[in-house]
């Protein structure tokens, strides 16, 4: 088969390709003679649908097409295959939406080096990304670095860079075609509590916080050691919007004009309590539109339950959402990291990006290019990870909550969970999460759960490949809510029937003692 006929036959064999008339722009070639010398007899012409084709002059596959149908080789008919479908792909109507879970095996994989060019090299790169550990770059003789150009890694480094794209456009991608292109501004820090503490300083000053009752504790922590600095905190039940109204009200009331952070943790943890993301930020984008003076009032997702394929945050009106990597995105148990994306749909995301990328530069909390690296690997596998362990979840929370030496199973994926209806609703897929609590009778009986798995790991962290159980209330600090006879389950990755087993012995165990 010729070069020519080879592209037709590639053309042809796209599914998606209606068979269409295909004019190809070039400086070299006239477009009315290429397009009836070798197209218009080989594929049927539908009017309505053209592709407008543009290559480079320059470009080795319109050489071949200009010249012959016969002698070209089939490296040109490759080449210029290559080139119609980067064509086709670069047709703002034709947009084919890739789903979150390609974009996910594909985390940190370039396209982007072989621009137009035909050189081998330029099309030769690796697949893995490579980790770029140098803290200093060559200055050019002209004194400028360039726009794009490498100074210093704290303020870029090209795997962190990656890594933020990266996520950026996983927090964006969207099964709706109008935020498809779309990144969100996404900075990379070295934990999850340095991606905290680096938002709340981004924000203006005097930052008002409420927060969940039911929260991580290292926020509480962290809060306590940033007193000095004026930050204001109150806990609301984050389930009750009325409660949420009246508390935003009354720190508008106080006056100023700071900055008011609703901080949503959902699944909340231990408890797994669910809030509305949807209906939060709808009443702090009225109440912020609605407020007087230079204050405002945004909304923030710790959404490290729920990583992109799970909830997407900024799709439901958040300002920003964070992460910690160091949890399901790493997904292995071997990073430390943490993530702010910035929604690019909201005013107050576009401007909290200004001024937490100023942070990120100046206070120098960064992620170090290996975690990143190791965070972009483990990116690869999040989707089939977290459906697994959703999966495990669900069996095992339905498994516990008929137990009859467990008081209380919680888990969103329950129908009997009091938000069961809004998970469902705001959790992608039916996936509930890889997160699961459980109470039993007293905080001995707990103990002795704990003590008595064999399969199950005790520790502390989630989202790693291995199931992790852990007593929450004797690592919580003091005034924990925490209920005494909490334990909370990490779902790993081993055989769900091995985890049932493990807690049905230790369960026995524990209650015999
Ligand atoms: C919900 C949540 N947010 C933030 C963090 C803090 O992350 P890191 O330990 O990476 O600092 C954690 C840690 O457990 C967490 O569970």
């Amino acid at each position: 088969m010729g070069g020519i006929n080879r592209i037709v036959a590639a053309l042809q064999c796209q599914r998606r390709l209606p068979l269409a008339a295909i004019r190809l722009h070039d400086n070299v070639c006239n477009t009315a003679s290429l397009s009836t010398r070798y197209f218009s007899s080989s594929i049927a012409i539908n009017p309505s649908l053209q592709y407008n084709i543009r290559m480079p002059a320059s470009s080795k596959s319109i050489r071949c097409l200009s010249s012959s149908t016969t002698n070209s080789s089939p490296s040109d008919a490759g080449m210029a295959a290559y080139e119609i479908r980067r064509a086709i792909e670069t047709n703002k109507s034709n947009q084919y939406k890739i789903s979150m879970a390609t974009h996910l095996s594909h985390a940190g994989l370039s396209r982007s080096n072989n621009n137009n060019s035909s050189n081998i090299k330029s099309f030769n790169s690796p697949l893995s990304p490579s980790i770029d550990l140098a803290t200093t770059y060559e200055r050019p003789p002209s004194g400028h670095y360039g726009e794009d150009g490498m100074i210093y890694s704290r303020s870029c480094n090209p795997t962190r860079k990656l890594l933020e794209d990266t996520i950026g456009q996983l927090e964006m991608t969207s099964s709706s075609t109008k935020d498809q292109q779309l990144v969100a501004s996404t900075f990379a820090f070295s934990s999850g509590m340095a991606a905290v503490s680096s938002l709340l300083l981004a924000c203006k000053s005097q930052v008002k916080l409420l927060m969940p009752i039911d929260v991580y504790h290292g926020l509480s922590t962290q809060l306590k050691c940033l007193n000095d600095h004026g930050i204001v905190h109150k806990s609301v039940d984050m389930t009750n919007i009325t409660k949420i109204r009246q508390q935003i009200k009354e720190y508008i009331a106080s006056g100023d004009d700071g900055c008011i952070v609703v901080w949503l943790e959902t699944p909340s943890n231990p408890l797994c309590q669910v809030t509305d993301i949807k209906e939060v930020c709808n009443l702090v984008h009225e109440m912020d539109k609605s407020q007087h003076g230079e204050g405002r009032i945004m909304t923030v997702v710790d959404s490290t339950w729920a990583p992109p394929c799970v909830t997407q945050p900024l799709h439901l009106g958040a300002d920003a959402v964070l992460h910690s990597g160091t949890k399901y995105l790493g997904g292995h148990s071997d990073v430390l990291l943490g993530v702010v994306s910035c929604s690019p749909l909201t005013e107050n995301g576009e401007w909290l990006a200004e001024r937490i990328k100023a942070v990120q530069v100046s206070i120098g909390a960064v992620a170090s290019p290996l975690e990143c690296w190791l965070t972009l690997r483990g990116l690869r596998t999040l989707h089939l990870r977290v459906q697994r362990q959703c999966d495990t979840a669900m069996q095992l929370a339905q498994y516990l909550n008929g137990h009859k030496n467990v008081k209380k199973c919680h888990y969103p994926g329950l129908k009997s969970h009091p938000q069961h209806a809004i998970a469902k609703q705001q959790m992608l897929g039916n996936k509930f999460g890889g997160m699961l609590s459980f109470e039993v009778e007293s905080e001995s009986m707990a103990m002795a759960v704990a003590g008595a798995v064999n399969v199950i790991r005790r520790a502390t962290s989630l989202g790693g490949t291995e199931t992790l159980i852990e007593h929450r209330k004797s690592i919580e600090p003091e005034g924990s809510t925490c209920p005494a006879g909490l334990l909370r389950l990490s779902i790993g990755l081993e055989a769900p029937a091995d985890l049932q087993h493990d807690l049905e012995i230790a369960l026995e165990v524990a209650s015999s003692i």
